[in-house]
């Protein structure tokens, strides 16, 4: 049977990555954590631990008291937070994967998983149909972080046995939980205020194509590749992920074949710098092979989906 403790519970991705492991697993069998108060409906369907990534000895006691064969660690500073506190950034990012690492050996956890993003993609690495293999150069911390945290998983698995698994998420579309501190945030943000203004100022400029999921397909990809067998795990390292890419503009006429008077101005800060040296679509043929990725939403598929939810 499997015991999971999934750590960043409350973020975006984890807290509804924690509700469809319980669906899967049992709700008894997902431990949730994080250092924030959950959610009721994480609460309420299951254990819930304090948990601060980077506090090796409560971290090392709960793996001791639940005894889980999986860890999922998203506990994460993402890209546009992280060049404002690039220490913290740093700490939380790396420290919070060594410990998962390393207690992961000690306490003879089965399965690790880690995500990493297309922030370790750089300005110069081919930026259309990014390869799974090619030249990385971020110059981001948050970046800078998620490719040093790629080594280390494959150190840790080639030298240590880990058998930990990870994907370069692209950026997440989701209702449920809001993103905090990223760069492609305002492809979330544009269906929440459509909806409650009629209009957006987005902070990225016309053209600016990046590569985006929506949140069932992210989740239904992390649950495949890791139930997949290890003999089909190629990548150690993380896996290029796709499903669709857009500019601005583009998510903007999709909503308004929905809302037809929906205006979005445009008012780039800092985060265009940022989304400008990550690529505008990924290869993720090396995915597709291995372990039989396929997803299932496209841009105006999601559109519909998330205008139906957001309130
Ligand atoms: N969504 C993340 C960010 O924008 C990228 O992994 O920081």
């Amino acid at each position: 049977m499997e015991k999971i403790l999934l750590i960043g519970a409350c973020g975006q991705i984890g807290a509804e990555l924690t509700m469809q492991l319980r669906a899967a697993y049992g709700d008894g069998n997902v431990v949730a954590a994080d250092v924030k108060e959950p959610n009721s409906e994480i609460r309420e369907s299951g254990p819930f631990e304090h948990l601060n990534v980077l506090d090796a000895a409560s971290f090392g006691d709960i793996l001791e008291r639940h005894s889980p064969t999986q860890i999922y660690n998203l506990a994460a500073m993402l890209s546009a937070t992280g060049e404002k506190y690039p220490l913290k950034a740093w700490d939380l990012n790396m420290n919070g994967l060594l410990n998962t690492l390393e207690l992961s050996i000690i306490h003879e956890v089965k399965k690790v998983y880690w995500p990493s993003s297309i922030a370790v993609f750089g300005p110069t690495t081919p930026r259309v149909m990014t390869p799974q293999e090619t030249v990385m150069e971020p110059n981001t911390i948050y970046g800078i972080s998620k490719q040093a945290g790629e080594r280390l998983c494959e150190w840790y698995h080639q030298k240590k046995g880990v058998d930990v698994r990870s994907l370069r998420y692209p950026g997440i579309i989701s209702y449920k939980t809001e993103p905090g501190g990223g760069t492609t945030d305002y492809a979330v943000d544009i269906y929440f205020q459509a909806k409650r203004k009629g209009s957006y100022e987005c902070f990225l400029k016309e053209g600016t194509a990046l590569p985006m999921m929506y949140m069932p397909d992210a989740i239904r990809a992390t649950m495949e590749l890791m139930e997949a067998p290890a003999n089909t795990i190629s990548v150690r390292s993380s896996y290029n992920l796709a499903a669709m890419t857009f500019a601005p503009e583009e998510v903007a006429a999709s909503i308004q074949k929905e809302i037809p008077d929906f205006a979005v101005s445009y008012a780039p800060d800092f985060r265009q710098a940022i989304a400008e040296s990550w690529p505008a679509s990924i290869d993720d043929s090396v995915a597709r092979k291995d372990w039989g990725w396929k997803p299932e939403f496209d841009l105006d598929a999601m559109t519909k989906d998330m205008l139906e939810h957001v309130r």
